[in-house]
């Protein structure tokens, strides 16, 4: 018997991986974390599954339902919003089923900063600008910040920061970011990214308090940084004419060999035809 953690996307039911959809369907149980999967995905389950909505239920419940799996032999398709590397809770899981015994297996899925910049056209590292892009939110009602992640902080970098759990203190996170980033530094809300009522909003540093509507509740990320906007940043080198690549070789002494091309162990590089 295998507990099978399925990142479930952003919120389109179209956004799940194939083996994470194909483990569904293997799973007669399906544990799933209530308001951020969308009800369309649980009809990947099979006929007759055991499907249950986690979010009213505490840890031990929760691992109550899999024991009981384990009990009759069946697996189970574990689905958590997003991806399950960040603030997904699994980690507690895991702990609970290794000191169990119980196998498990992790299924990656598209975490919503991804799904958020995808709706905004962004790529976040543009050559020049951003190189970096920090995952991070503020201390909530159930989970204090550890002493030095602070938006200030990561702010301080320049890097873009995808900023979740946090649209309820968007004025906290507009005064902390306005120092280091400036009133007319490009910001991002994305409200539900990839559901059907999806709501963008686009604003600076500067406006960001006065940019959150009402209707804009919890399932919001706030994105900030230069490269929301941008323009003006340098092409990859990836793609340049000039640039020698493994799968471009340029020039009679290309960096990478062909293939079987002789190698000059003076400077460890293929050596010219000809020459070999
Ligand atoms: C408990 S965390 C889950 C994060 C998730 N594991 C992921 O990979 O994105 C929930 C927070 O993620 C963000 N979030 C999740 N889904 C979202 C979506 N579809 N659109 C915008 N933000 C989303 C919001 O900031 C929300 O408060």
């Amino acid at each position: 018997m295998t507990v099978h953690f399925i990142g479930a996307g952003p919120g389109a039911a179209d956004l799940i991986t194939l083996r994470g959809r194909d483990l569904m369907a293997r799973c007669p149980v399906c544990l799933y974390a209530g308001s951020l999967i969308p009800r369309e995905l649980l009809a990947h389950c099979p006929p007759g599954a055991r499907i249950i909505n986690t979010a009213p239920l505490s840890l031990e419940q929760i691992m109550e339902e899999i024991g009981a799996a384990e009990a009759r032999g069946e697996d189970v398709a574990r689905l958590h919003s997003g991806d399950l590397s960040v603030w997904s809770a699994m980690g507690e899981q895991l702990r609970r089923l290794r000191a169990l015994g119980i196998a498990y297996t992790v299924t990656p899925g598209v975490p919503s900063f991804a799904a958020a910049a995808a709706t905004l056209g962004a790529e976040l590292t543009l050559p020049g600008l951003c190189q970096s892009v920090v995952l991070t939110r503020t201390s909530g009602r159930a989970t204090a910040m550890p002493e030095g992640e602070n938006l200030a902080a990561f702010a301080a970098t320049g890097a873009v920061l995808a900023i979740h759990l946090s649209i309820h203190v968007a004025g906290k996170v507009q005064s902390e970011l306005l120092p280091h980033y400036g009133a007319d530094c490009p910001a991002a809300i994305v409200w539900r990214a990839s559901w059907p009522d999806e709501t963008v909003v686009r604003t600076t540093v500067g406006e960001l308090a006065r940019a959150v509507a009402a209707s804009m509740e919890r399932t919001a990320l706030i994105l900030v940084g230069r490269s929301l906007q941008a323009e003006d940043f340098a092409e990859s080198r990836l793609y340049a004419a000039d640039y020698d690549r493994r799968y471009r070789p340029l020039g009679r002494e290309p960096r990478f060999p062909a293939p079987g091309a002789e190698m000059d162990t003076a400077t460890d590089r293929p050596l010219p035809e000809g020459r070999a």
